[in-house]
């Protein structure tokens, strides 16, 4: 068992391969936190110190012991209202008025096997794989009850976190504050790494030292959001890719979220991550609860590089469900960015000939196959298939494609209605919008209310029916806005924007359990819910709507450091581009897209027979690495924000196998040669270059690395595959 119980002195201590998670029930019953890192064996309660803190409050309890302090003592759970000044994991405003909850331990529970959340997303492991432990802290005066949960997958070095509230008193109270994971560090000097961006230019990393206050990211915008991403970093000072220690907390959930880093004036280091910090107001009836959606937590001694690769397996393999999560995807054809609005059946069928001669799996019809949707203004919520416009019914459109050997995806958005549609016209109350007020509008759209059951069910009856015409064997699901006008003609003011995201997870519950074979790929905007929670049931999302592939380079490596590629839906695109007018070669498009699922986002009959006969070379490739991109580790080997070029490889899981890319960023005048260093091989094995049959030692290759040829022109593509000699 990873999780261990001393009763004699209350400590809990979490074993995982190579880190330890400890904690103590004080003599007070606070639960205070004592230790998470590299392995330690023994008790980490030396660690406390107690010293005479003025000004700091003292539990009424401890009979004014000048020492003892929630102010400076490092806790699993820090609360509002009890003396502590720094940053709360949970703040709850009673029924009188108050701003207080005094949790002490009441018991917990040791199992097997990982928990689950109601209607949340949650890391999954099978009954051998994982622990539980659950502590429960109750408030003797307001009844107040929250149960810590504690989630361990000891060979992946993973520990997930969640809280459920609960309220067992007599009277409502109002959550004001609620994370689901806390750490606090008595000692160090930590940066905070966060991923921030915004429409287009998704997930640049930023490294920030953690000063004196308060540092925080998050999104209002009822979506995780394209400005920052629900996964930090806290890591050491000389933390680098392959060396020192750092810290990542990623959310799984795909709403509003707070992250707050809080250096206090002991130099003690706080971080949080939970619900949505500003606007939190969720009120709790006696005998209700709140849960607090997962956070995942992951140290790492090794750098950046070992904690991407223990938060890829756990996404791979505990997060992403149902028969594509491991398997490899097929190569789209999409129709977006090849005729937009202005297409017919014929269009479509003219693409999936187009796939069929190039060897492309599928091909998706995008958005305006439905209602009256020949722009982004009206027809949202009107799925029905527009057969005028198709020509034909969704069933024989569906049938002509397969007939050619082509499979067939979709395009949806369930969340939404536009004004100018029947089903707005015919339930104006079923979107989100405050009483006498004009709403915010945003793409011409407003955001179905998916808090009520009842307007789910009819969306979700109305997509079946569609999916229940023809083959379909792939859907992208789409959410094009942020959610303003957060209100509900039914639910509860406060709870509607968290009931929304369990709306959203319901349905797709349900999507994903009548269409177990089913590939969905999660979008908004791009990238403006990429998370962990839409994970859970979409093991891809479309990872910007920015193909360019320069900018590619940069979008997917900040997005490396959480989500694995199987995730990254990335597609090789027209030129010039549609969104930076740049103009890349072809190859250097295929390889950037073979960082991700792999697909393309444009007409092919507007290609000459060169390209053409170019892009089945690279469908060529890419199937022949396939297992190997979707499945193997992924090392960054350089810095596309720093650095001349972008590198990235992937390596097989025995290390006899590797796939290296680089795409060079920059060019100058009698430019300096770039040497690529490689990671992840055997030191003492020979490993050839599948092209030219050079052989080089795996030390070599590592310490020395590779010269980049030095070529004129800009944003040159490399890719290079090496196997270890004799296998
Ligand atoms: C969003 C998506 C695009 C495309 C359009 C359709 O912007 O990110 O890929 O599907 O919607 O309206």
């Amino acid at each position: 068992m990873a999780i261990e119980f001393q009763q004699e002195n209350h400590i809990f201590t979490i074993q995982t391969e190579n880190t330890t998670y400890q904690m103590k029930v004080d003599g007070f019953g606070f639960l205070l936190h004592l230790y998470y890192g590299r392995s330690v064996t023994g008790n980490m309660d030396y660690l406390l110190t107690y010293c005479d803190r003025g000004f700091s409050g003292i539990p009424y309890d401890a009979e004014g012991d000048r020492t003892y302090s929630l102010d400076v003592l490092p806790q699993e759970y820090p609360l509002a209202g009890m003396g502590d000044f720094r940053s709360a994991a949970l703040a709850v405003r009673n029924g009188d008025g108050s701003l207080c909850c005094d949790l002490r331990y009441k018991g917990h529970e040791i199992k097997k096997g990982k928990y689950g959340l109601k209607g949340l997303p949650a890391v999954y492991a099978e009954e051998e794989e994982a622990d539980t432990l659950e502590i429960l802290l109750e408030d003797p005066v307001s009844g107040m009850q929250v149960r810590l949960l504690y989630g361990v997958l000891e060979k992946e070095d993973i520990i997930t976190r969640s809280a459920v509230i609960h309220n067992g008193g007599k009277e409502e109270a109002v959550v004001e504050r609620a994370a689901s994971a806390c750490l606090d560090f008595v000692t160090g000097e930590y940066d905070l790494i966060s991923f921030y961006g915004r429409h287009a230019m998704e997930r640049s990393l930023q490294r920030r030292e953690i000063g004196y206050g308060s540092t925080s990211v998050g999104s209002s915008r009822g979506t995780s959001s394209h400005q920052h991403n629900p996964a930090v970093i806290l890591a050491e000072k000389n933390t680098g890719e392959e060396w020192g220690s750092c810290y990542g907390m990623m959310f799984v959930y795909s709403g509003s979220f707070g992250c707050e880093v809080q250096k206090d004036q002991f130099g003690q280091t706080r971080i949080w991550m939970g619900l949505e910090r500003d606007f939190l107001h969720y009120p709790l009836e006696p005998g209700a609860s709140l849960v607090v959606p997962e956070t995942v937590l992951c140290f790492s001694d090794q750098g950046f590089g070992e904690l991407s690769h223990r938060f890829h397996r756990c996404v791979r393999n505990h997060i992403c469900r149902g028969r594509y999560s491991r398997q490899v995807r097929p190569v789209l054809l999409n129709s977006w960015e090849a005729s937009y609005f202005d297409f017919t059946g014929e269009t479509i069928c003219g693409l999936a000939k187009e796939a069929a001669e190039l060897g492309i799996d599928m091909v998706v019809m995008d958005d305006g196959w439905f209602g009256k949707r020949d722009d982004d203004n009206s027809g949202l919520g009107d799925w029905q298939v527009n057969e005028e416009k198709l020509g034909c019914t969704l069933g024989k459109l569906i049938e002509s494609v397969n007939s050619l050997g082509v499979s067939f995806g979709i395009w949806i958005e369930p969340e939404m209605v536009s004004e100018d549609s029947d089903l707005y016209r015919a339930h104006p109350d079923w979107a989100l919008q405050v009483p006498g007020r004009k709403p915010v509008l945003s793409r011409n759209q407003l955001v179905l209310d998916f808090s009520r059951e009842e307007v789910r069910n009819h969306i979700f009856e109305r997509i079946c029916r569609v999916l229940d015409q023809g083959n379909v064997e792939y859907v992208k699901w789409d959410m094009n806005r942020s959610i303003t006008d957060v209100y509900s003609a039914e639910t509860v003011p406060g709870k509607v924007a968290y009931e929304y995201v369990l709306g959203v997870y319901d349905f797709l519950e349900k999507l994903t359990a009548r269409y177990p074979a089913l590939l969905i790929e999660g979008c908004s905007g791009g990238g403006g819910r990429f998370d962990a929670g839409m994970l859970y049931y979409t093991p891809q999302i479309w990872c910007s709507d920015n193909t360019d592939a320069a900018d590619r380079v940069r979008i997917q490596y900040g997005t490396s450091f959480f989500y694995p590629v199987s995730a990254v839906g990335s597609h090789v695109s027209a030129v010039p581009n549609h969104q930076t007018g740049r103009i890349l070669s072809l190859e250097t498009r295929g390889v950037v897209a073979m960082a991700g699922t792999f697909g393309y986002e444009l007409d092919p009959g507007k290609l000459d027979e060169r390209e053409r006969a170019q892009i089945k070379r690279l469908n060529g490739r890419y199937r022949k690495y396939a297992e190997l991109i979707q499945g193997g580790d992924y090392y960054r080997l350089s810095d596309p924000f720093q650095d001349a070029y972008g590198a990235w490889e992937l390596v097989s899981e025995d290390a006899g196998q590797a796939l290296v890319s680089a795409v060079m960023l920059e060019i100058h005048g009698n430019m300096t040669v770039n040497y690529v260093k490689l990671k992840g091989l055997k030191r003492d094995a020979l490993y050839e270059n599948m092209e030219d049959g050079k052989c080089y030692s795996g030390a070599a290759l590592m310490e020395a690395g590779l010269p980049l040829p030095v070529e004129t022109g800009e944003y040159r593509a490399y890719q290079m595959e090496f196997r270890e000699k004799g296998k």
